[in-house]
């Protein structure tokens, strides 16, 4: 079985002797609960790297809302089952105190980017993500970090995070996975009833459609409502946004020559998804 480290010296002690030998270093950082679009992060790290280390900490401070922090879901038998199948070299799973200890004090914001969208829906939540992945980085001295471009404007914050501190880490960004009916996978995608999730392919096929209308040349704001109201008629209680940002400053753009996203936030059954696609 792959082994489960608990502190960061221990973690430290092994990654000293793999850097030692000259090996390339590949750390996924995940909250657990794994499911094939992990897993596809971490097979994408075992092609590139020498080693690899999956992290699996349900990190606090990225989670705005204590109730989604109490639910969020915990199975890390199942995951190091998983993680053997790839395999991988080594799980990071901490506990909260080791991550931070009495006294810790420091906050890591990237501002900008990390704003608009989810930073505004969820005030704090990349803050959160944006100082775990500094520490996660730290302590696992990784050189290639992976990232699922299913949290696309997280995979922007952490990509401009490496390189306003010039940390010596190249992110990798991966390809959604998603479920045959093109439902991206999540670890939330368990909270949602059967009813639910035979409606919840209608987000995908609804922001699918939005796009290829924006590029055949409709207007953004009625391809964008036209998608809204499918996701509405289908039973998706509340759509947050459907936004059509530039790809990397996540700024709004009718710039079609450069790389351009949909991104978008709904509930459906009590259950928060998202979801972005290239337009
Ligand atoms: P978590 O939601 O567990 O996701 C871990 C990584 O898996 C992220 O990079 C995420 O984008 C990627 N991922 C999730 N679903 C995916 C899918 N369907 N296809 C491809 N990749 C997918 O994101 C986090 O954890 C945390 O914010 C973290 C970066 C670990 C910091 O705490």
């Amino acid at each position: 079985m792959t082994p489960i480290l608990r502190t960061v010296a221990d973690l430290r002690t092994l990654v000293r002797g793999w850097k030692a030998a000259g090996e390339m270093i590949g750390v996924v950082p995940t909250m657990g609960a794994l499911h094939d679009g992990h897993l596809s992060l971490a097979r994408r790290a075992r092609g590139e790297c020498d080693r690899v280390i999956t992290t699996i900490f349900v990190n606090p401070r990225q989670f705005n809302n204590p109730e989604d922090l109490k639910r969020y879901p915990r199975s890390e038998a199942a995951d190091a089952t998983l993680l053997a199948s790839v395999p991988v070299d080594a799980i990071f799973a901490p506990e909260p105190e080791e991550v931070y200890p009495e006294g810790f004090s420091t906050n890591v914001s990237v501002s900008g980017v990390s704003e608009p969208l989810e930073g505004k829906m969820r005030p704090g939540h990349f803050d959160g993500v944006a100082t775990v992945v500094s520490k996660l980085f730290g302590m696992t001295l990784a050189d290639r970090g992976y990232f699922g471009q299913k949290d696309w404007q997280q995979l922007q914050v952490v990509q401009k995070l490496v390189r306003d501190l010039n940390l010596a880490v190249t992110i990798v960004g991966c390809e959604t996975i998603r479920e045959p009916d093109g439902l991206a996978m999540s670890s939330r995608n368990v909270r949602l009833s059967a009813e639910a999730r035979g409606r919840a392919p209608v987000f995908f096929a609804a922001i699918s459609a939005a796009a290829r209308d924006i590029r055949a040349g409709q207007s953004d704001r009625m391809a964008i409502r036209e998608a809204a109201e499918a996701m509405r008629a289908a039973g998706f209680e509340r759509v947050e946004y459907i936004e059509l940002r530039d790809a990397e400053s996540l700024l709004p753009s009718d710039d079609s020559s450069r790389p351009r996203r949909m991104l978008a936030a709904a509930w459906l059954g009590g259950v928060r998804l998202i979801d972005n696609i290239p337009v």
